[in-house]
């Protein structure tokens, strides 16, 4: 990942350090002023995040907001690849909308490998998509040997993830109305410059290769590029999830309404009645495992 943004990897912290936790009282990544002097950032261990000890040590802790209730963090590289971008780049705050789900646009992943898939998507429903359309090429999130789908799925946080994964072709480009493909590198307009608002009609491509971009230049298909070092073959979890954190920056969190309650309540279907005087049976707590 480092390479990609033309970093170094370190072991020891040079400039301040800035800690990537979604730690209480970390600031968001986004509306930062772009990178000037040199700086560090750390990530934490997949399963244990980073140490307190780190946290302490940080100049100031950033956090990439998610918007689900189950899937709250990301996959460590993807998080990584995600802070460094804007890090580097920087970008104006996270918009507000009263409906960010009219403005999320449709998103087409495409991918060989069933880890870098299953990782992506988990990006995906941490940043509160829905929907995935997804071309995996062999990848095997569809139809690979059982080891792979388990591994993908593992990577997915599928027991978790509801995210929606329609299988979808490069012929599927043909439903909808602007196709903005998403390459790396290389010079086309900066990804932050366009507008990733147009809802559904409009379509987000990630992964695409050469046989894409020769259909494209008899389409109507644009590009856009993440300006990151050239390299032959970028993992898509990197990509795609610097594309998906962008997409959810321009789309925005939902504004909340004053006087309104933030989280609305649940519904459901039957309420809970009290039982009859005759159905209930009082039970002594260390006669509970008898049942
Ligand atoms: C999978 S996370 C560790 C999660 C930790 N076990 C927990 O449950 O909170 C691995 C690392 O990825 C980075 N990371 C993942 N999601 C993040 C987010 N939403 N904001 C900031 N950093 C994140 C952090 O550096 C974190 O230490």
């Amino acid at each position: 990942m480092a390479r990609l943004l033309g970093a170094v990897r370190s072991a020891s912290i040079v400039g301040p350090l800035i800690a990537i936790e979604n730690a209480p009282g970390a600031r968001p990544i986004y509306g930062r002023a772009p990178l000037r002097d040199q700086t560090t950032i750390a990530v934490g261990n997949e399963r244990r995040g980073l140490s307190p000890r780190t946290l302490a040590l940080a100049a100031e802790t950033l956090e990439i907001p998610t918007q689900s209730r189950t899937v709250k963090t990301l996959n460590v590289a993807a998080a990584a690849a995600i802070a460094g971008w804007y890090v580097l780049h920087g970008s104006a705050r996270q918009a507000q909308a009263a409906r960010p789900e009219l403005r999320r646009p449709s998103v087409f992943l495409m991918g060989r490998d069933h880890v870098e898939v299953g990782s992506s998507l988990r990006s995906a429903a941490a940043l509160g998509f829905r929907d995935v359309l997804l071309d995996d090429r062999g990848a095997g999130w569809f139809e690979g040997s059982a080891a792979e789908r388990r591994e993908a799925r593992a990577a997915a946080r599928r027991h978790k993830n509801p995210l929606r994964i329609h299988r979808a072709s490069a012929d599927d480009f043909d439903r909808f109305e602007d196709v903005l493909l998403v390459l790396p590198s290389g010079s086309a307009k900066p990804l932050q410059r366009e507008r990733l608002t147009h809802g559904r009609r409009q379509l987000i491509v990630v992964g695409s290769d050469s046989a894409d971009l020769l259909r494209m230049a008899q389409g109507r298909v644009r590009t856009a590029t993440l300006d990151l070092e050239p390299c032959e073959d970028p993992p898509l979890r990197l990509v795609a999830s610097i594309v998906l954190a962008e997409i959810a920056r321009q789309v925005g969190r939902r504004r909340r309404i004053p006087g309104k309650p933030a989280v609305r309540p649940p519904r459901y279907e039957a309420a809970v009645r009290l039982g009859a005087a005759g159905d209930v049976v009082f039970v002594d707590p260390s006669r509970l495992l008898e049942y």
